[in-house]
């Protein structure tokens, strides 16, 4: 449509005639006169039609909710007495000439002109679109739009680039189950789909790109909450050449820009973030990710902070992977270096238990929304970390050569970290759970009930990938 006036800005059309599409938010029939909230992806208006309009009032008798149409008419100030000062275009009409019906709609299955967080969510999930339509979650996934924008546009300020990296990997040791997909070329072998893309940014590192981010798809099969998805995203970044202040203060200020830019009517409760040692966490809170906010019925307090001084190992009864059934598994992540002082202490195999990590984990409102780390990028260092780990030599050149080789071929020192970003959009749009700020999410259970996820596959498709399946 070439002709077509977006509905925020018919104010400044009064008096003109104009042409929007939209769908029917209300209909509202008062016999002689007809009329309609109408609705378009910038907002609503109201419409009214006249009984001189008789072609339009034939088709507005016929119409109902969430019918698709081009309306054309006159933009009106309403009277005095009918301006609603709170309401977008509270206090203009449009008097509607003309209607041109372009799609039907059946009743849908819930009201999409209310917010549909009480409607249950099964059928919220299964016709997603609809859900999509209403106010709050349009507002969910354009803020979430505008935060990535922000995100992106800021990381190329400082000299970061986005660089994609494969879905179809292998095994990374994240610490969740992985999604494997079979592959056909090579039965009886499989692929991973990343948990995230903590080996390629590292590699990105060793490949000359100094500072990398991504929004990044990661898989993880575990057990689905409120603020875990099997598939979330993340912004993971990685840079070169850091100390762990560096890190942390450039995603501190990116953090304080995004709420300040994006959300000015909310307060950070410090800053800069205050810092807390594991071990203080775990003594004041009880837990690693405090919800240190003063006042927790405020809706607009981001109570900030950052969590560091991890214990880099801990003692295990039996580890899942059955390649490491060594006594310690890593806490956070095995590619993490030591704080320098404790370096020492990993050459020599020493008070394993005491050695802290240079992981950093940030907090907000009791929720871990980023964890990352400065890096072992040392080859020694980090086959002593598998070594202790338990990984019998010939594996961790199998599982892990690829890092390894290219930790000897001049890698600089570097760390990064990701963000859950699925969650800070979540707190910052005052969401009960990540559901709400994802467009298609997989319900508790992981299922996709739009598209009826996972199914099965054709005897042929099992055929070709030399799959068969256990009755
Ligand atoms: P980590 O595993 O801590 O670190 O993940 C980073 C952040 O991702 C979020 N997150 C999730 N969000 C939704 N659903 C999930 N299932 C889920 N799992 C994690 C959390 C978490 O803080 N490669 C490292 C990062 C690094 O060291 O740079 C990593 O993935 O908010």
């Amino acid at each position: 449509m070439t002709n077509r006036t977006y509905i925020k800005d018919l104010g400044q059309h009064v008096g003109e005639t104009v042409t929007i599409a939209c769908w029917v938010d209300v209909r509202r029939d008062q016999g002689k006169m007809v009329f309609f909230d109408f609705r378009d992806m910038s907002g609503k208006v109201q419409g009214v039609v006249l009984p001189s309009a008789t072609e339009a009032m034939e088709s507005a008798k016929e119409i109902r909710t969430e019918w698709v149409l081009e309306v054309g008419g006159i933009v009106n100030k309403r009277p005095e007495r009918n301006i609603q000062t709170d309401k977008q275009n509270g206090d203009i009409e449009l008097e509607v000439r003309s209607i041109k019906i372009l799609n039907k709609a059946e009743t849908p299955p819930f009201e999409i002109n209310t917010d549909t967080s009480g409607v249950g969510e099964d059928v919220r999930l299964k016709y997603r679109y609809l859900d999509l339509r209403s106010d709050r979650m349009q507002k969910n996934i354009r803020m979430r739009d505008n935060i990535i924008s922000f995100i992106r546009a800021f990381l190329h300020k400082e000299q970061f680039i986005e660089v994609e990296t494969p879905i179809l990997t292998k095994s990374t040791p994240e610490g969740a189950r992985d999604y494997v997909v079979p592959s056909r070329l090579y039965q009886g072998m499989f692929y991973a789909l990343p948990q995230s893309p903590q080996q390629y940014k590292q590699l990105l590192m060793a490949g000359g790109v100094e500072r990398y981010f991504q929004i990044a798809k990661c898989m993880r099969d575990e057990d689905t909450r409120g603020d875990r998805q099997p598939e979330f995203t993340q912004l993971d970044l990685e840079m070169s050449f850091v100390e762990r202040e560096e890190v942390m203060a450039l995603n501190e200020a990116l953090l304080i820009a995004i709420v300040q830019t994006l959300y000015p009517k909310k307060k950070i409760q410090q800053i800069p973030f205050p810092r807390i040692s594991y071990k203080d966490a775990m003594e004041k809170y009880g837990i690693d990710r405090p919800d240190i906010r003063e006042d927790k019925n405020d809706p607009n307090l981001l109570a900030f902070c950052w969590v560091v001084d991890f214990p880099f190992f801990e003692r295990t009864e039996k580890s899942d992977n059955p390649d490491a059934q060594g006594d310690w598994t890593y806490t956070h992540n095995p590619f993490s270096r030591p704080i320098e002082e404790h370096m020492t202490n990993l050459m020599e195999k020493k008070d394993l238990g005491d050695i802290l990590t240079t992981q950093y984990d940030v907090i907000l409102n009791g929720y871990e929304i980023g964890g990352g780390s400065i890096r072992n990028h040392a080859y020694d260092a980090l086959a002593k970390v598998f070594e202790i780990l338990g990984h019998k030599t010939e594996n961790i050149e199998k599982d892990f050569g690829h890092m390894l080789h290219a930790f000897k071929t001049g890698t600089p020192p570097h760390g990064g970290i990701a963000w859950g970003l699925d969650r800070l959009i979540m707190l910052l749009q005052n969401e009960p759970n990540i559901r709400e700020v994802i467009a298609f999410p997989k319900t508790g259970e992981g299922r996709d009930l739009m598209m009826d996820a996972p199914s099965e596959i054709s005897e042929k498709q099992l055929k070709e990938l030399g799959i068969q399946l256990k009755k």
